[in-house]
Order: structure tokens, then C-alpha cells, then sequence
């Protein structure tokens, strides 16, 4: 992954001049500014600085948009209607034309399915703070300096919050959107909350869109036989013996 890093900084410094239009070119940008400014090169990003935050992009942000798509898949897969409904909402909107941005943000079944698929398989399933001064929640105190974690999970599935069907996907629970579903509480957070929350979210829908956008536009597809479902609860949460669909060119 180092040499991989190494080899995009390495091309993206040569190609400085031509624009700072992605995020390693405005790292690499406000780290020259900083280094100018000072005249010193003890400010600014080391390039094993530069190594490390890429490398927090790629982890934080590859395989939890690959585990929405997948669950999602696996999903539309077991609930071919929801399949048939997104299908026909992604045709209206492209036909058979590449998806653009505008018509990403006028897909309304595809983010009811995305949010429903987020709640029930969170690729992030804890949230971890820290209390920072005594704080009463409840009957109980917190000490300062509690760590706390946040099963996001768990929430997910609480009946109490969701109804008896909380186990079940039913994207229509997000038609009125997620404050309507959530009754105001903040018992949905699959992309985090707070100073913290996820900064790569409406990335992460609009990449996942325009990945399920072609795939719908090209086929269709089942779930196989030989799938086994078997969450695994690591980080991100995934299928553990793989996604078996079975696909079916349109
Ligand atoms: C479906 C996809 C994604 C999910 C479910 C997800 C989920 C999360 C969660 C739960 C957190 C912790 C937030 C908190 O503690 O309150 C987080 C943080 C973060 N995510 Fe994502 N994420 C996704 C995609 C992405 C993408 C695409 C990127 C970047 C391109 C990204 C970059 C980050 C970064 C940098 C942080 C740390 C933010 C901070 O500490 O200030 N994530 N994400």
C-alpha cells in the first residue's frame, strides 16, 4: 500500500502545475503554501504524512462504499421487487445514458435503499468516544475520561426504536427521509455524528449510486443457492463466505 501511495504522490508531484483539483492535490498544494510561507521545510506535510492520510482515505473510504454496494446487491438480490422498482427509477432517469450528477441527486428509491441497507449492515458497527467531564445520562455517571462505544449495530436493530419488523428491509421506512424514519432521535448513524461524522458520506452515495445506477442499467440479478448468510462482524461488516449473486445480462 506504502509503494502504491508512494507512486501517486510521486506522479501527482510531477504533475503539480496541471491542477489541485483532487484532495492529494490540494494536500500537496496547502503543504508547499505552508512550507513558503515559512521558508522552512520543518512545516508543511512529510511524505510520510502524506503516506498516512492517504492511506486513512483509502481505508476509511474504499471497502465501506464496496460493503454498501455489496449488501446492497445481496438485498436487491433476495427482494427482486425493490431490484425492479430501482431499475425502473434508474431507466427513467438515464435510460441507457451514463448517470450524471444531476439526475444522481433525483434518485429517490436508490437512497431509500441505501439508507435501509446502511441500517440494517453498518460497515462501521461501534462508535468509540471518550467522556471528557463527569456527565449523568440517565440513572447512570459517567466519569471523565470513560471510553464509550456506541454498538451502532444493535441500535440498528432495536425493536423498540424500529417496530417488529426491525430485522426486516422495508425501504419504505425512509420515504418521508431519515429524520421522518428516526421519529428525531439520533438512533440512525451509520456514517457517525457529531465534529466527527464521516466527512466522505455524500461521496460515498454518489459513488455507490453511479456503480448500482450501470449495474441495474446493464442487468439483472438473484441471489445464488450457494450463498450463505453469515455477517461477519469485523470492520467493515461483510458477507464472511463472500456474495454469491448470480447475474444475467439484460
Ligand atoms: C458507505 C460508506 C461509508 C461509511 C458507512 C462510513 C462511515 C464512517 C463512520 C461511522 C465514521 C466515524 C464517524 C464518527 O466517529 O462519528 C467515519 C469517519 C471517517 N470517514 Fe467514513 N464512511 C464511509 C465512506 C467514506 C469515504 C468514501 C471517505 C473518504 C473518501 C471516508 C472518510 C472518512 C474519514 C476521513 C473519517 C474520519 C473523520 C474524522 O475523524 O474527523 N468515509 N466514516
Amino acid at each position: 500500500m506504502k509503494a502504491s501511495m508512494m507512486s501517486m504522490i510521486d506522479k501527482r508531484m510531477i504533475a503539480m502545475k496541471t491542477g489541485k483539483d483532487d484532495l492529494l492535490g490540494i494536500l500537496l498544494d496547502s503543504s508547499y503554501e505552508e512550507i513558503k510561507q515559512h521558508g522552512n521545510s520543518n512545516f508543511g506535510l512529510s511524505i510520510e504524512d502524506f503516506i498516512e492520510e492517504c492511506k486513512h482515505f483509502y481505508l476509511a473510504g474504499q471497502k465501506t462504499t464496496k460493503d454498501l454496494l455489496v449488501w446492497t446487491m445481496v438485498l436487491l438480490g433476495q427482494h427482486p421487487d425493490w431490484q425492479a422498482r430501482a431499475r425502473d427509477e434508474v431507466l427513467l432517469v438515464f435510460g441507457k445514458e451514463k448517470p450524471d450528477i444531476n439526475g444522481l441527486n433525483r434518485l429517490k428509491i436508490v437512497s431509500m435503499i441505501f439508507n435501509e441497507v446502511l441500517r440494517l449492515y453498518p460497515p462501521i458497527k461501534t462508535l468509540e468516544r471518550m467522556v471528557h467531564e463527569d456527565t449523568k445520562l440517565g440513572n447512570i455517571i459517567l466519569p471523565a475520561g470513560s471510553p464509550l462505544r456506541l454498538h451502532l449495530l444493535l441500535m440498528h436493530h432495536d425493536k423498540e426504536i424500529w417496530g417488529d419488523d426491525a430485522k426486516e428491509f422495508k425501504p419504505e421506512r425512509f420515504f418521508e427521509g431519515v429524520s421522518n424514519a428516526t421519529k428525531g432521535q439520533s438512533s440512525y448513524l451509520p456514517f457517525g455524528g457529531g465534529p466527527r461524522i464521516c466527512i466522505g458520506q455524500n461521496y460515498a452515495y454518489l459513488e455507490a449510486k453511479v456503480a448500482l445506477a450501470m449495474i441495474l442499467q446493464e442487468f439483472c440479478f438473484e441471489i445464488s443457492p450457494s450463498y450463505s448468510h453469515a455477517p461477519h462482524t469485523i470492520i467493515p461488516l461483510q458477507p464472511q463466505f463472500g456474495a454469491h449473486l448470480i447475474l444475467r445480462k439484460l
